[in-house]
């Protein structure tokens, strides 16, 4: 112990500081809506599930969204939205409803809506999320989904949150939530949110050993 009182251990942290890198507060956050049994859709891609399920106001999506600075998404949901054009604008009054940067992940080659800020990216996500954590400029990067990048993201060790709305419903059958074997480090459920009877929504940070 240093006479200070101060563990004289304690003023090596402290000298280091400066020299390691600035960690900002941005965090990879897959945001999702899932059914009980643990599906993002249907086999063919339907999410007429969902919607009778809740009112999207009344879920923690706005005040997520307000922290959002970039998107990634694979191609299935993309072409959702592609799919859905005419409904998505009659309920956000444009087709394609963000103005953040967005990474679609395909090998193959997709219209863009216009004004939609798409960028087409393909193979490791390490290189993606670097350029899409620059133009998120210190917010947090949306990890749409499907499932399967998803978990890309976490294989790479990116990923630092799962924000899940449990919905009321099986679909028996689908396109999975995330398809991997997570057991340790598992991931630490820190918040669990009612919304009416229609969703539970559950909050889990991404365990890690080498954070
Ligand atoms: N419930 C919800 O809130 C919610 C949220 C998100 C999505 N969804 C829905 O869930 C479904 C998800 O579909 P999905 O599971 O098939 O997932 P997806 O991630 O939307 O699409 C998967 C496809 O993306 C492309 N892809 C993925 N990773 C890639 C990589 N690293 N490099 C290049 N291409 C890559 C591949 O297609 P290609 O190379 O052939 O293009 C792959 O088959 C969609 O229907 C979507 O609308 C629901």
């Amino acid at each position: 112990m240093a006479r200070s009182g101060i563990p004289a251990d304690g003023y090596r942290v402290y000298l280091l500081w400066p020299l390691r890198p600035r960690r900002c507060a941005m965090k990879t956050q897959y945001y999702t809506s899932s059914s009980l049994d643990g599906f993002l859709a249907t086999e063919d891609d339907s999410l007429d599930w969902l919607f009778p399920l809740g009112d999207i106001n009344d879920t923690s999506y706005p005040a997520f969204f307000e922290g959002v600075g970039a998107i990634a998404m694979g191609s299935a949901t993309y072409e959702w939205i592609l799919r859905n054009a005419q409904e998505v604008s009659d309920q956000t009054g444009s087709a394609w409803p963000y103005a953040q940067p967005t990474w679609v992940f395909t090998r193959r080659t997709l219209p863009v809506l216009p004004g939609a800020k798409v960028s087409f990216a393909s193979g490791d996500v390490t290189s993606v999320h670097d350029q899409m954590r620059e133009a998120a400029a210190g917010r947090n990067i949306w990890v749409m989904g499907g499932g399967d990048l998803a978990g890309q993201f976490h294989d790479a060790g990116l990923l630092d949150e799962i924000i899940v709305q449990v919905g009321s419903v099986t679909l028996g059958k689908g396109k999975p939530l995330f398809p991997r074997r997570v057991l340790s480090p598992g991931f630490a459920l820190v918040s669990v949110n009612q919304v009416g009877t229609g969703f539970a929504e559950l909050t889990y940070r991404v365990s890690r050993n080498d954070r």
